[in-house]
């Protein structure tokens, strides 16, 4: 039999040997997790019983974290938007600036019934959140990876129930969608990483997250482009494009949005200032 304390402490050491940054709140969060306990319980209490079963799955989970995995996939779980969705290895791990985007879709559209695409949907985060604060719209999640959509159909069964009806998944590259001018809102957050700067990316993120979730192709932009391409053929007139962007590309993508003849609405700052997501319309 352990206490938590000294299951804490020993933990703590070992990934701050390892030089994971987050050492402390990692070992928290994952000790919590095996003894189903909020995190400040534990803090709060330093002398919890664990068992030694429970002991086990903490030291398997404290491995794999040294090794980089992040947490988010130790616990197969990310809270986004206020839902809890499952995640894993062949999914991206749903980022606090993507909220962004679904925030302001949610205001846009609110009381209205918007027909909707997700392109690159991946766990599913942000149709299944959109939905969930629309009632009335229906969306396709569409994605290039077989093994993404599995995970976001499982969200949606998890997540939508009643809604379940009004969401299809798709599994094909974005530029083979048949060209129907169906949609009033697509919402994008694609690959956008220049291939080049994947190796610079922290181990947790270029060790374990998919690739074809990250590389956008030598500037980054190639998914971008077929995103702006392809809506160019399925948008409404009037119909919205959100697209989310890297750091220090809004200028290019600025660029080919007006080239195509789209004229930007509405653009979100991250924390940082930087600007994220734009949202534009078809002239
Ligand atoms: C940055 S991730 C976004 C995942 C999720 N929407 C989110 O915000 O957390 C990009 C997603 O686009 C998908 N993807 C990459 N290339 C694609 C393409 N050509 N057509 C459709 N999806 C693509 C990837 O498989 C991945 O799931």
């Amino acid at each position: 039999m352990m206490i938590s304390s000294s299951a804490l402490k020993n933990a703590e050491s070992i990934l701050k040997k390892s030089q994971i940054p987050s050492w402390r709140l990692d070992a928290e969060i994952l000790l919590a997790k095996v003894l189903c306990k909020d995190r400040s319980e534990l803090i709060i209490r330093n002398n919890i019983k664990i068992s030694n079963k429970k002991a086990f799955t903490f030291n398997r989970y404290i491995d794999r974290r040294k090794k980089f995995e992040p947490v988010a996939y130790i616990l197969n779980n990310k809270e986004f938007f206020s839902l809890d969705f499952f995640v894993n290895k062949n999914s991206l791990i749903p980022r606090p600036e993507t909220e962004l985007m679904v925030e302001k879709a949610i205001k846009i559209y609110q009381n209205k019934a918007p027909n909707i695409l997700d392109i690159g949907t991946g766990s599913g985060c942000i149709i299944i959140s959109v939905l969930r604060h629309l009632p009335k719209s229906r969306g396709i999640g569409l994605d290039i990876s077989k093994n993404a959509i599995k995970v976001a159909k499982f969200n949606s069964k998890r997540l939508l129930k009643v809604y379940n009806k009004r969401i299809k998944f798709m599994n094909l590259s974005i530029e083979k969608l048949s060209n129907n001018r169906i949609f009033d809102l697509i919402l994008a957050n694609p690959p956008y990483i220049n291939s080049k700067d994947i190796r610079n990316l922290s181990r947790d993120i270029k060790r374990y997250e998919p690739k074809i979730a990250l590389d956008g192709g030598k500037d980054g932009l190639d998914v971008i482009k077929k995103v702006i391409y392809k809506s160019l053929k399925i948008l409404k007139h009037n119909g919205t494009l959100a697209i989310e962007i890297g750091n220090n590309q809004y200028f290019a993508v600025s660029k080919l949005l007006r080239k195509n003849g789209f004229k930007e609405t509405t653009l979100l700052k991250d924390y940082k200032n930087n600007i994220r997501c734009i949202f534009s319309t078809l002239k």
